[in-house]
């Protein structure tokens, strides 16, 4: 079975909204949508969004929480049960990378990636659905990342292939309950992506060779909510980032291996 959600008069909680891929889910939700709501910790990056967005468009809330916690998880759940906020579409898609060997990566660093990659996209979608209006949408940002192990990218890389398996399951187990989900994975995009997964110190993160791979920001969000308004468990935006996901898929182990430890032996790029 598959559902298509109707992005037009949607009202939609996008998590890290303040940057990158999630200001522009909300430039491209705020002319369709009834009412947004931004989650990020930044405010002055939040107000900034809500700014950018076209006037008379849609109603739009913000929320400082950091997602990471308990704290932040809980005090977005208590902002929707506290206004007349009824959501119907959730967009997943604040995340953290950590771009450096695991060996020298601070221990609370590993967990600040696990915390918001994996923990709180789980939670939040676990306590939103019983919140979100019928015909319902999920939007789990995932990764290209997703499809290969990426050494010194490794709790990121790993983190991902979590939620793309996750979001796909739950793609198939929630259609009949008229909740749409979908899974997008963009390749290598410029957002603030890079600054945030460098380390303190650390090699400079907006790696050489990733060319052909790279889309822009519009480009990526207009894939994944045309993903949803189909009704398509997963989306590979771009032909060559496509193309990519499924050679890394088909790529015997062992090849990939080896493709992978020359990789590291230049240094990556
Ligand atoms: N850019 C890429 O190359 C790429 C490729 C594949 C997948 N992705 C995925 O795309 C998604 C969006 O990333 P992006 O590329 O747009 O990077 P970005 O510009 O760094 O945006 C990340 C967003 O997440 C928010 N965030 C980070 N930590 C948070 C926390 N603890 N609590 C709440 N919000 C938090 C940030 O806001 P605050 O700092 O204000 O909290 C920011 O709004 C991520 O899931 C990422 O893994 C990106």
């Amino acid at each position: 079975m598959k559902t298509r959600f109707p992005l037009e008069g949607c009202r939609a909680v996008i998590t890290g909204a303040s940057s990158g891929l999630g200001a522009e889910f909300a430039r491209q939700l705020a002319p369709r949508a009834a009412a947004l709501l931004l989650v990020a910790r930044r405010e002055a990056e939040l107000a900034a969004v809500r700014r950018s967005l076209p006037p008379g468009s849609a109603e739009v809330r913000l929320l400082v929480a950091d997602l990471a916690t308990d704290a932040g998880r809980d005090a977005l759940l208590a902002a929707l049960d506290a206004t007349a906020f009824r959501p119907n579409l959730l967009v997943n898609n604040a995340g953290l990378g950590d771009y450096g060997r695991f060996d020298a990566a601070p221990a609370a660093r590993s967990r600040a990636v696990l915390e918001l990659n994996i923990t709180a996209l789980t939670l939040l979608t676990h306590a939103l659905l019983p919140r979100l209006t019928r015909p319902a949408g999920i939007l789990q940002v995932s990764s290209l990342g997703a499809s290969l192990p990426v050494p010194e990218l490794a709790v990121y890389a790993a983190s991902k292939a979590y939620v793309s398996s996750f979001a796909e399951a739950l793609a198939v187990e929630l259609a009949p309950c008229g909740v749409t989900v979908t899974c997008l994975c963009p390749g290598p995009t410029p957002t603030g992506f890079s600054g945030a997964a460098r380390r303190p110190g650390g090699p400079d993160t907006d790696r050489r060779g990733t060319g052909p791979l790279r889309m822009p920001p519009e480009a990526v969000v207009a894939a994944g909510l045309a993903a949803l308004a189909a009704g398509r468990p997963s989306v590979h935006p771009g032909r060559t980032v496509a193309f990519a996901a499924w050679l890394f898929r088909v790529l015997p182990r062992p090849l990939l291996w080896s493709l992978l430890r020359r990789r590291a032996a230049r240094g990556g790029d």
